[in-house]
């Protein structure tokens, strides 16, 4: 029997999502995928920490109301979040980090990640900050280190819009792609076609848990910059920073746009795009963009993200799905161990590395 025994670093809705569905689904991981989930230590900078040699109870994980510091109840627990004792220590194979994205300089996650990748550890995220300001660094560190670095899950939660364009579409001649990677601000241009101001259609998103509290960086487009940086690096093989996007978010746009667009036969959108010049520069923006009725991403709505690939193969490709959700975006993580699980399988973790 393959088992993998994994740290969670953050033990938020992504992270309980992944001890709910290890408590859940194990038996059926093993017969289906050939490996089984242990979790061999949790922190959180709320809860504290705790580390088992031997596994913790997925499920009692999940149904214990813990208090502040609480973890420190449990054998092996503290009521400190001591990150970097337990990355560095823990038994896991896998660290899981899913702590809060810090769109400036990624951190505290980006040295997560590194200690772990540095202690021979894979590391499975969700997390966008070490993705799009950290990635070829944390990148060298693993290849160094004979280990995985994944993060299906920071553009668009469990949809597969990474590997999709990564392994599904390799030799197509992917030169650039277009995407509504806001499911917020998505779900507050469709409230305003519906004749809502953009004030009350932002307390709308937030009355239904789709927006913040502070809806700024969903509306103003900063969230989508990240993970346009994310794609663009990744899959156009660019090196922006999110400075070198253009930002424009849709705080601007009235009913009287909306409704005059409507009229046209056009849809605004807030578009994610980039797209590698003739010269082989990478541009990339974030914007409000008019899409003509038959747009593949103009029929996108509600909370839902969608992308579109421009290859020179199969002319426009488009995957749609959700792009949030504590359950969707624990899938993902699942879905980076398989890549894991696969590559080792496959003895291709250490080729892959030199
Ligand atoms: N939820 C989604 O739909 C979704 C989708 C895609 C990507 N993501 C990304 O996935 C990550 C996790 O999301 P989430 O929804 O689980 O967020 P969350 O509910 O806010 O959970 C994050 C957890 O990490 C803890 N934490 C923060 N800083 C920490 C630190 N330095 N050390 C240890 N624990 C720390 C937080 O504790 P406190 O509460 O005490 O601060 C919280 O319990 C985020 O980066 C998010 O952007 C989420």
């Amino acid at each position: 029997m393959v088992q993998y025994n994994i740290a969670l670093i953050g033990f938020g809705g992504v992270n309980r999502a992944l001890a709910q569905l290890v408590a859940e689904r194990n038996e059926l991981w093993q017969s289906e995928l050939g490996f089984r989930l242990n979790i061999v230590a949790v922190t959180d900078l709320n809860l504290g920490s705790v580390v088992s040699r031997n596994g913790i109870d997925a499920r009692m994980l999940v149904e214990t109301n813990f208090e502040k510091g609480g973890f420190a109840r449990l054998s092996g627990g503290s009521a400190e979040a001591d990150n970097e004792k337990v990355i560095r220590q823990a038994p896991a194979d896998i660290v899981v980090e899913a702590t809060f994205t810090n769109p400036r300089d990624g951190e505290p996650a980006v040295s997560h990640c590194r200690w772990a990748l540095e202690n021979h550890k894979h590391v499975v995220t969700t997390n966008k900050g070490p993705v799009a300001l950290a990635a070829a660094d944390l990148k060298a560190v693993a290849r160094r280190n004979h280990v995985h670095f994944e993060y299906e899950g920071a553009v668009m939660s469990g949809t597969p819009v990474i590997r999709l364009a990564k392994n599904v579409l390799a030799g197509a001649g992917l030169s650039g792609f277009e995407g509504i990677l806001n499911g917020t601000s998505n779900f507050v241009l469709g409230r305003m076609e519906a004749g809502l101001g953009f004030s009350a259609a932002v307390k709308e998103a937030q009355g239904f848990g789709y927006a913040e509290a502070d809806p700024t960086a969903d509306v103003e487009g900063y969230d989508v910059r990240l993970k346009v940086v994310i794609l663009a690096n990744e899959l156009l093989g660019a090196a922006l920073k999110p400075t070198d996007v253009s930002c424009e978010g849709i705080s601007a746009l009235t009913t009287m746009d909306i409704e005059t667009a409507a009229k046209e036969g056009y849809r605004w959108k807030l578009i994610g795009s980039a797209a590698r010049l003739e010269n082989g520069s990478v541009e990339a923006s974030v914007a409000p963009r008019r899409l003509p009725l038959d747009h593949p991403l103009a029929g996108v709505s509600g909370a839902i993200n969608a992308v579109s690939f421009t290859t020179e193969m199969l002319g426009s490709v488009t995957i749609t799905g959700p792009g949030a959700g504590r359950v969707e975006t624990a899938y993902a993580l699942l879905s980076d161990i398989i890549a894991i699980h696969r590559s080792a399988s496959a003895g291709s973790i250490t080729e892959a590395a030199e």
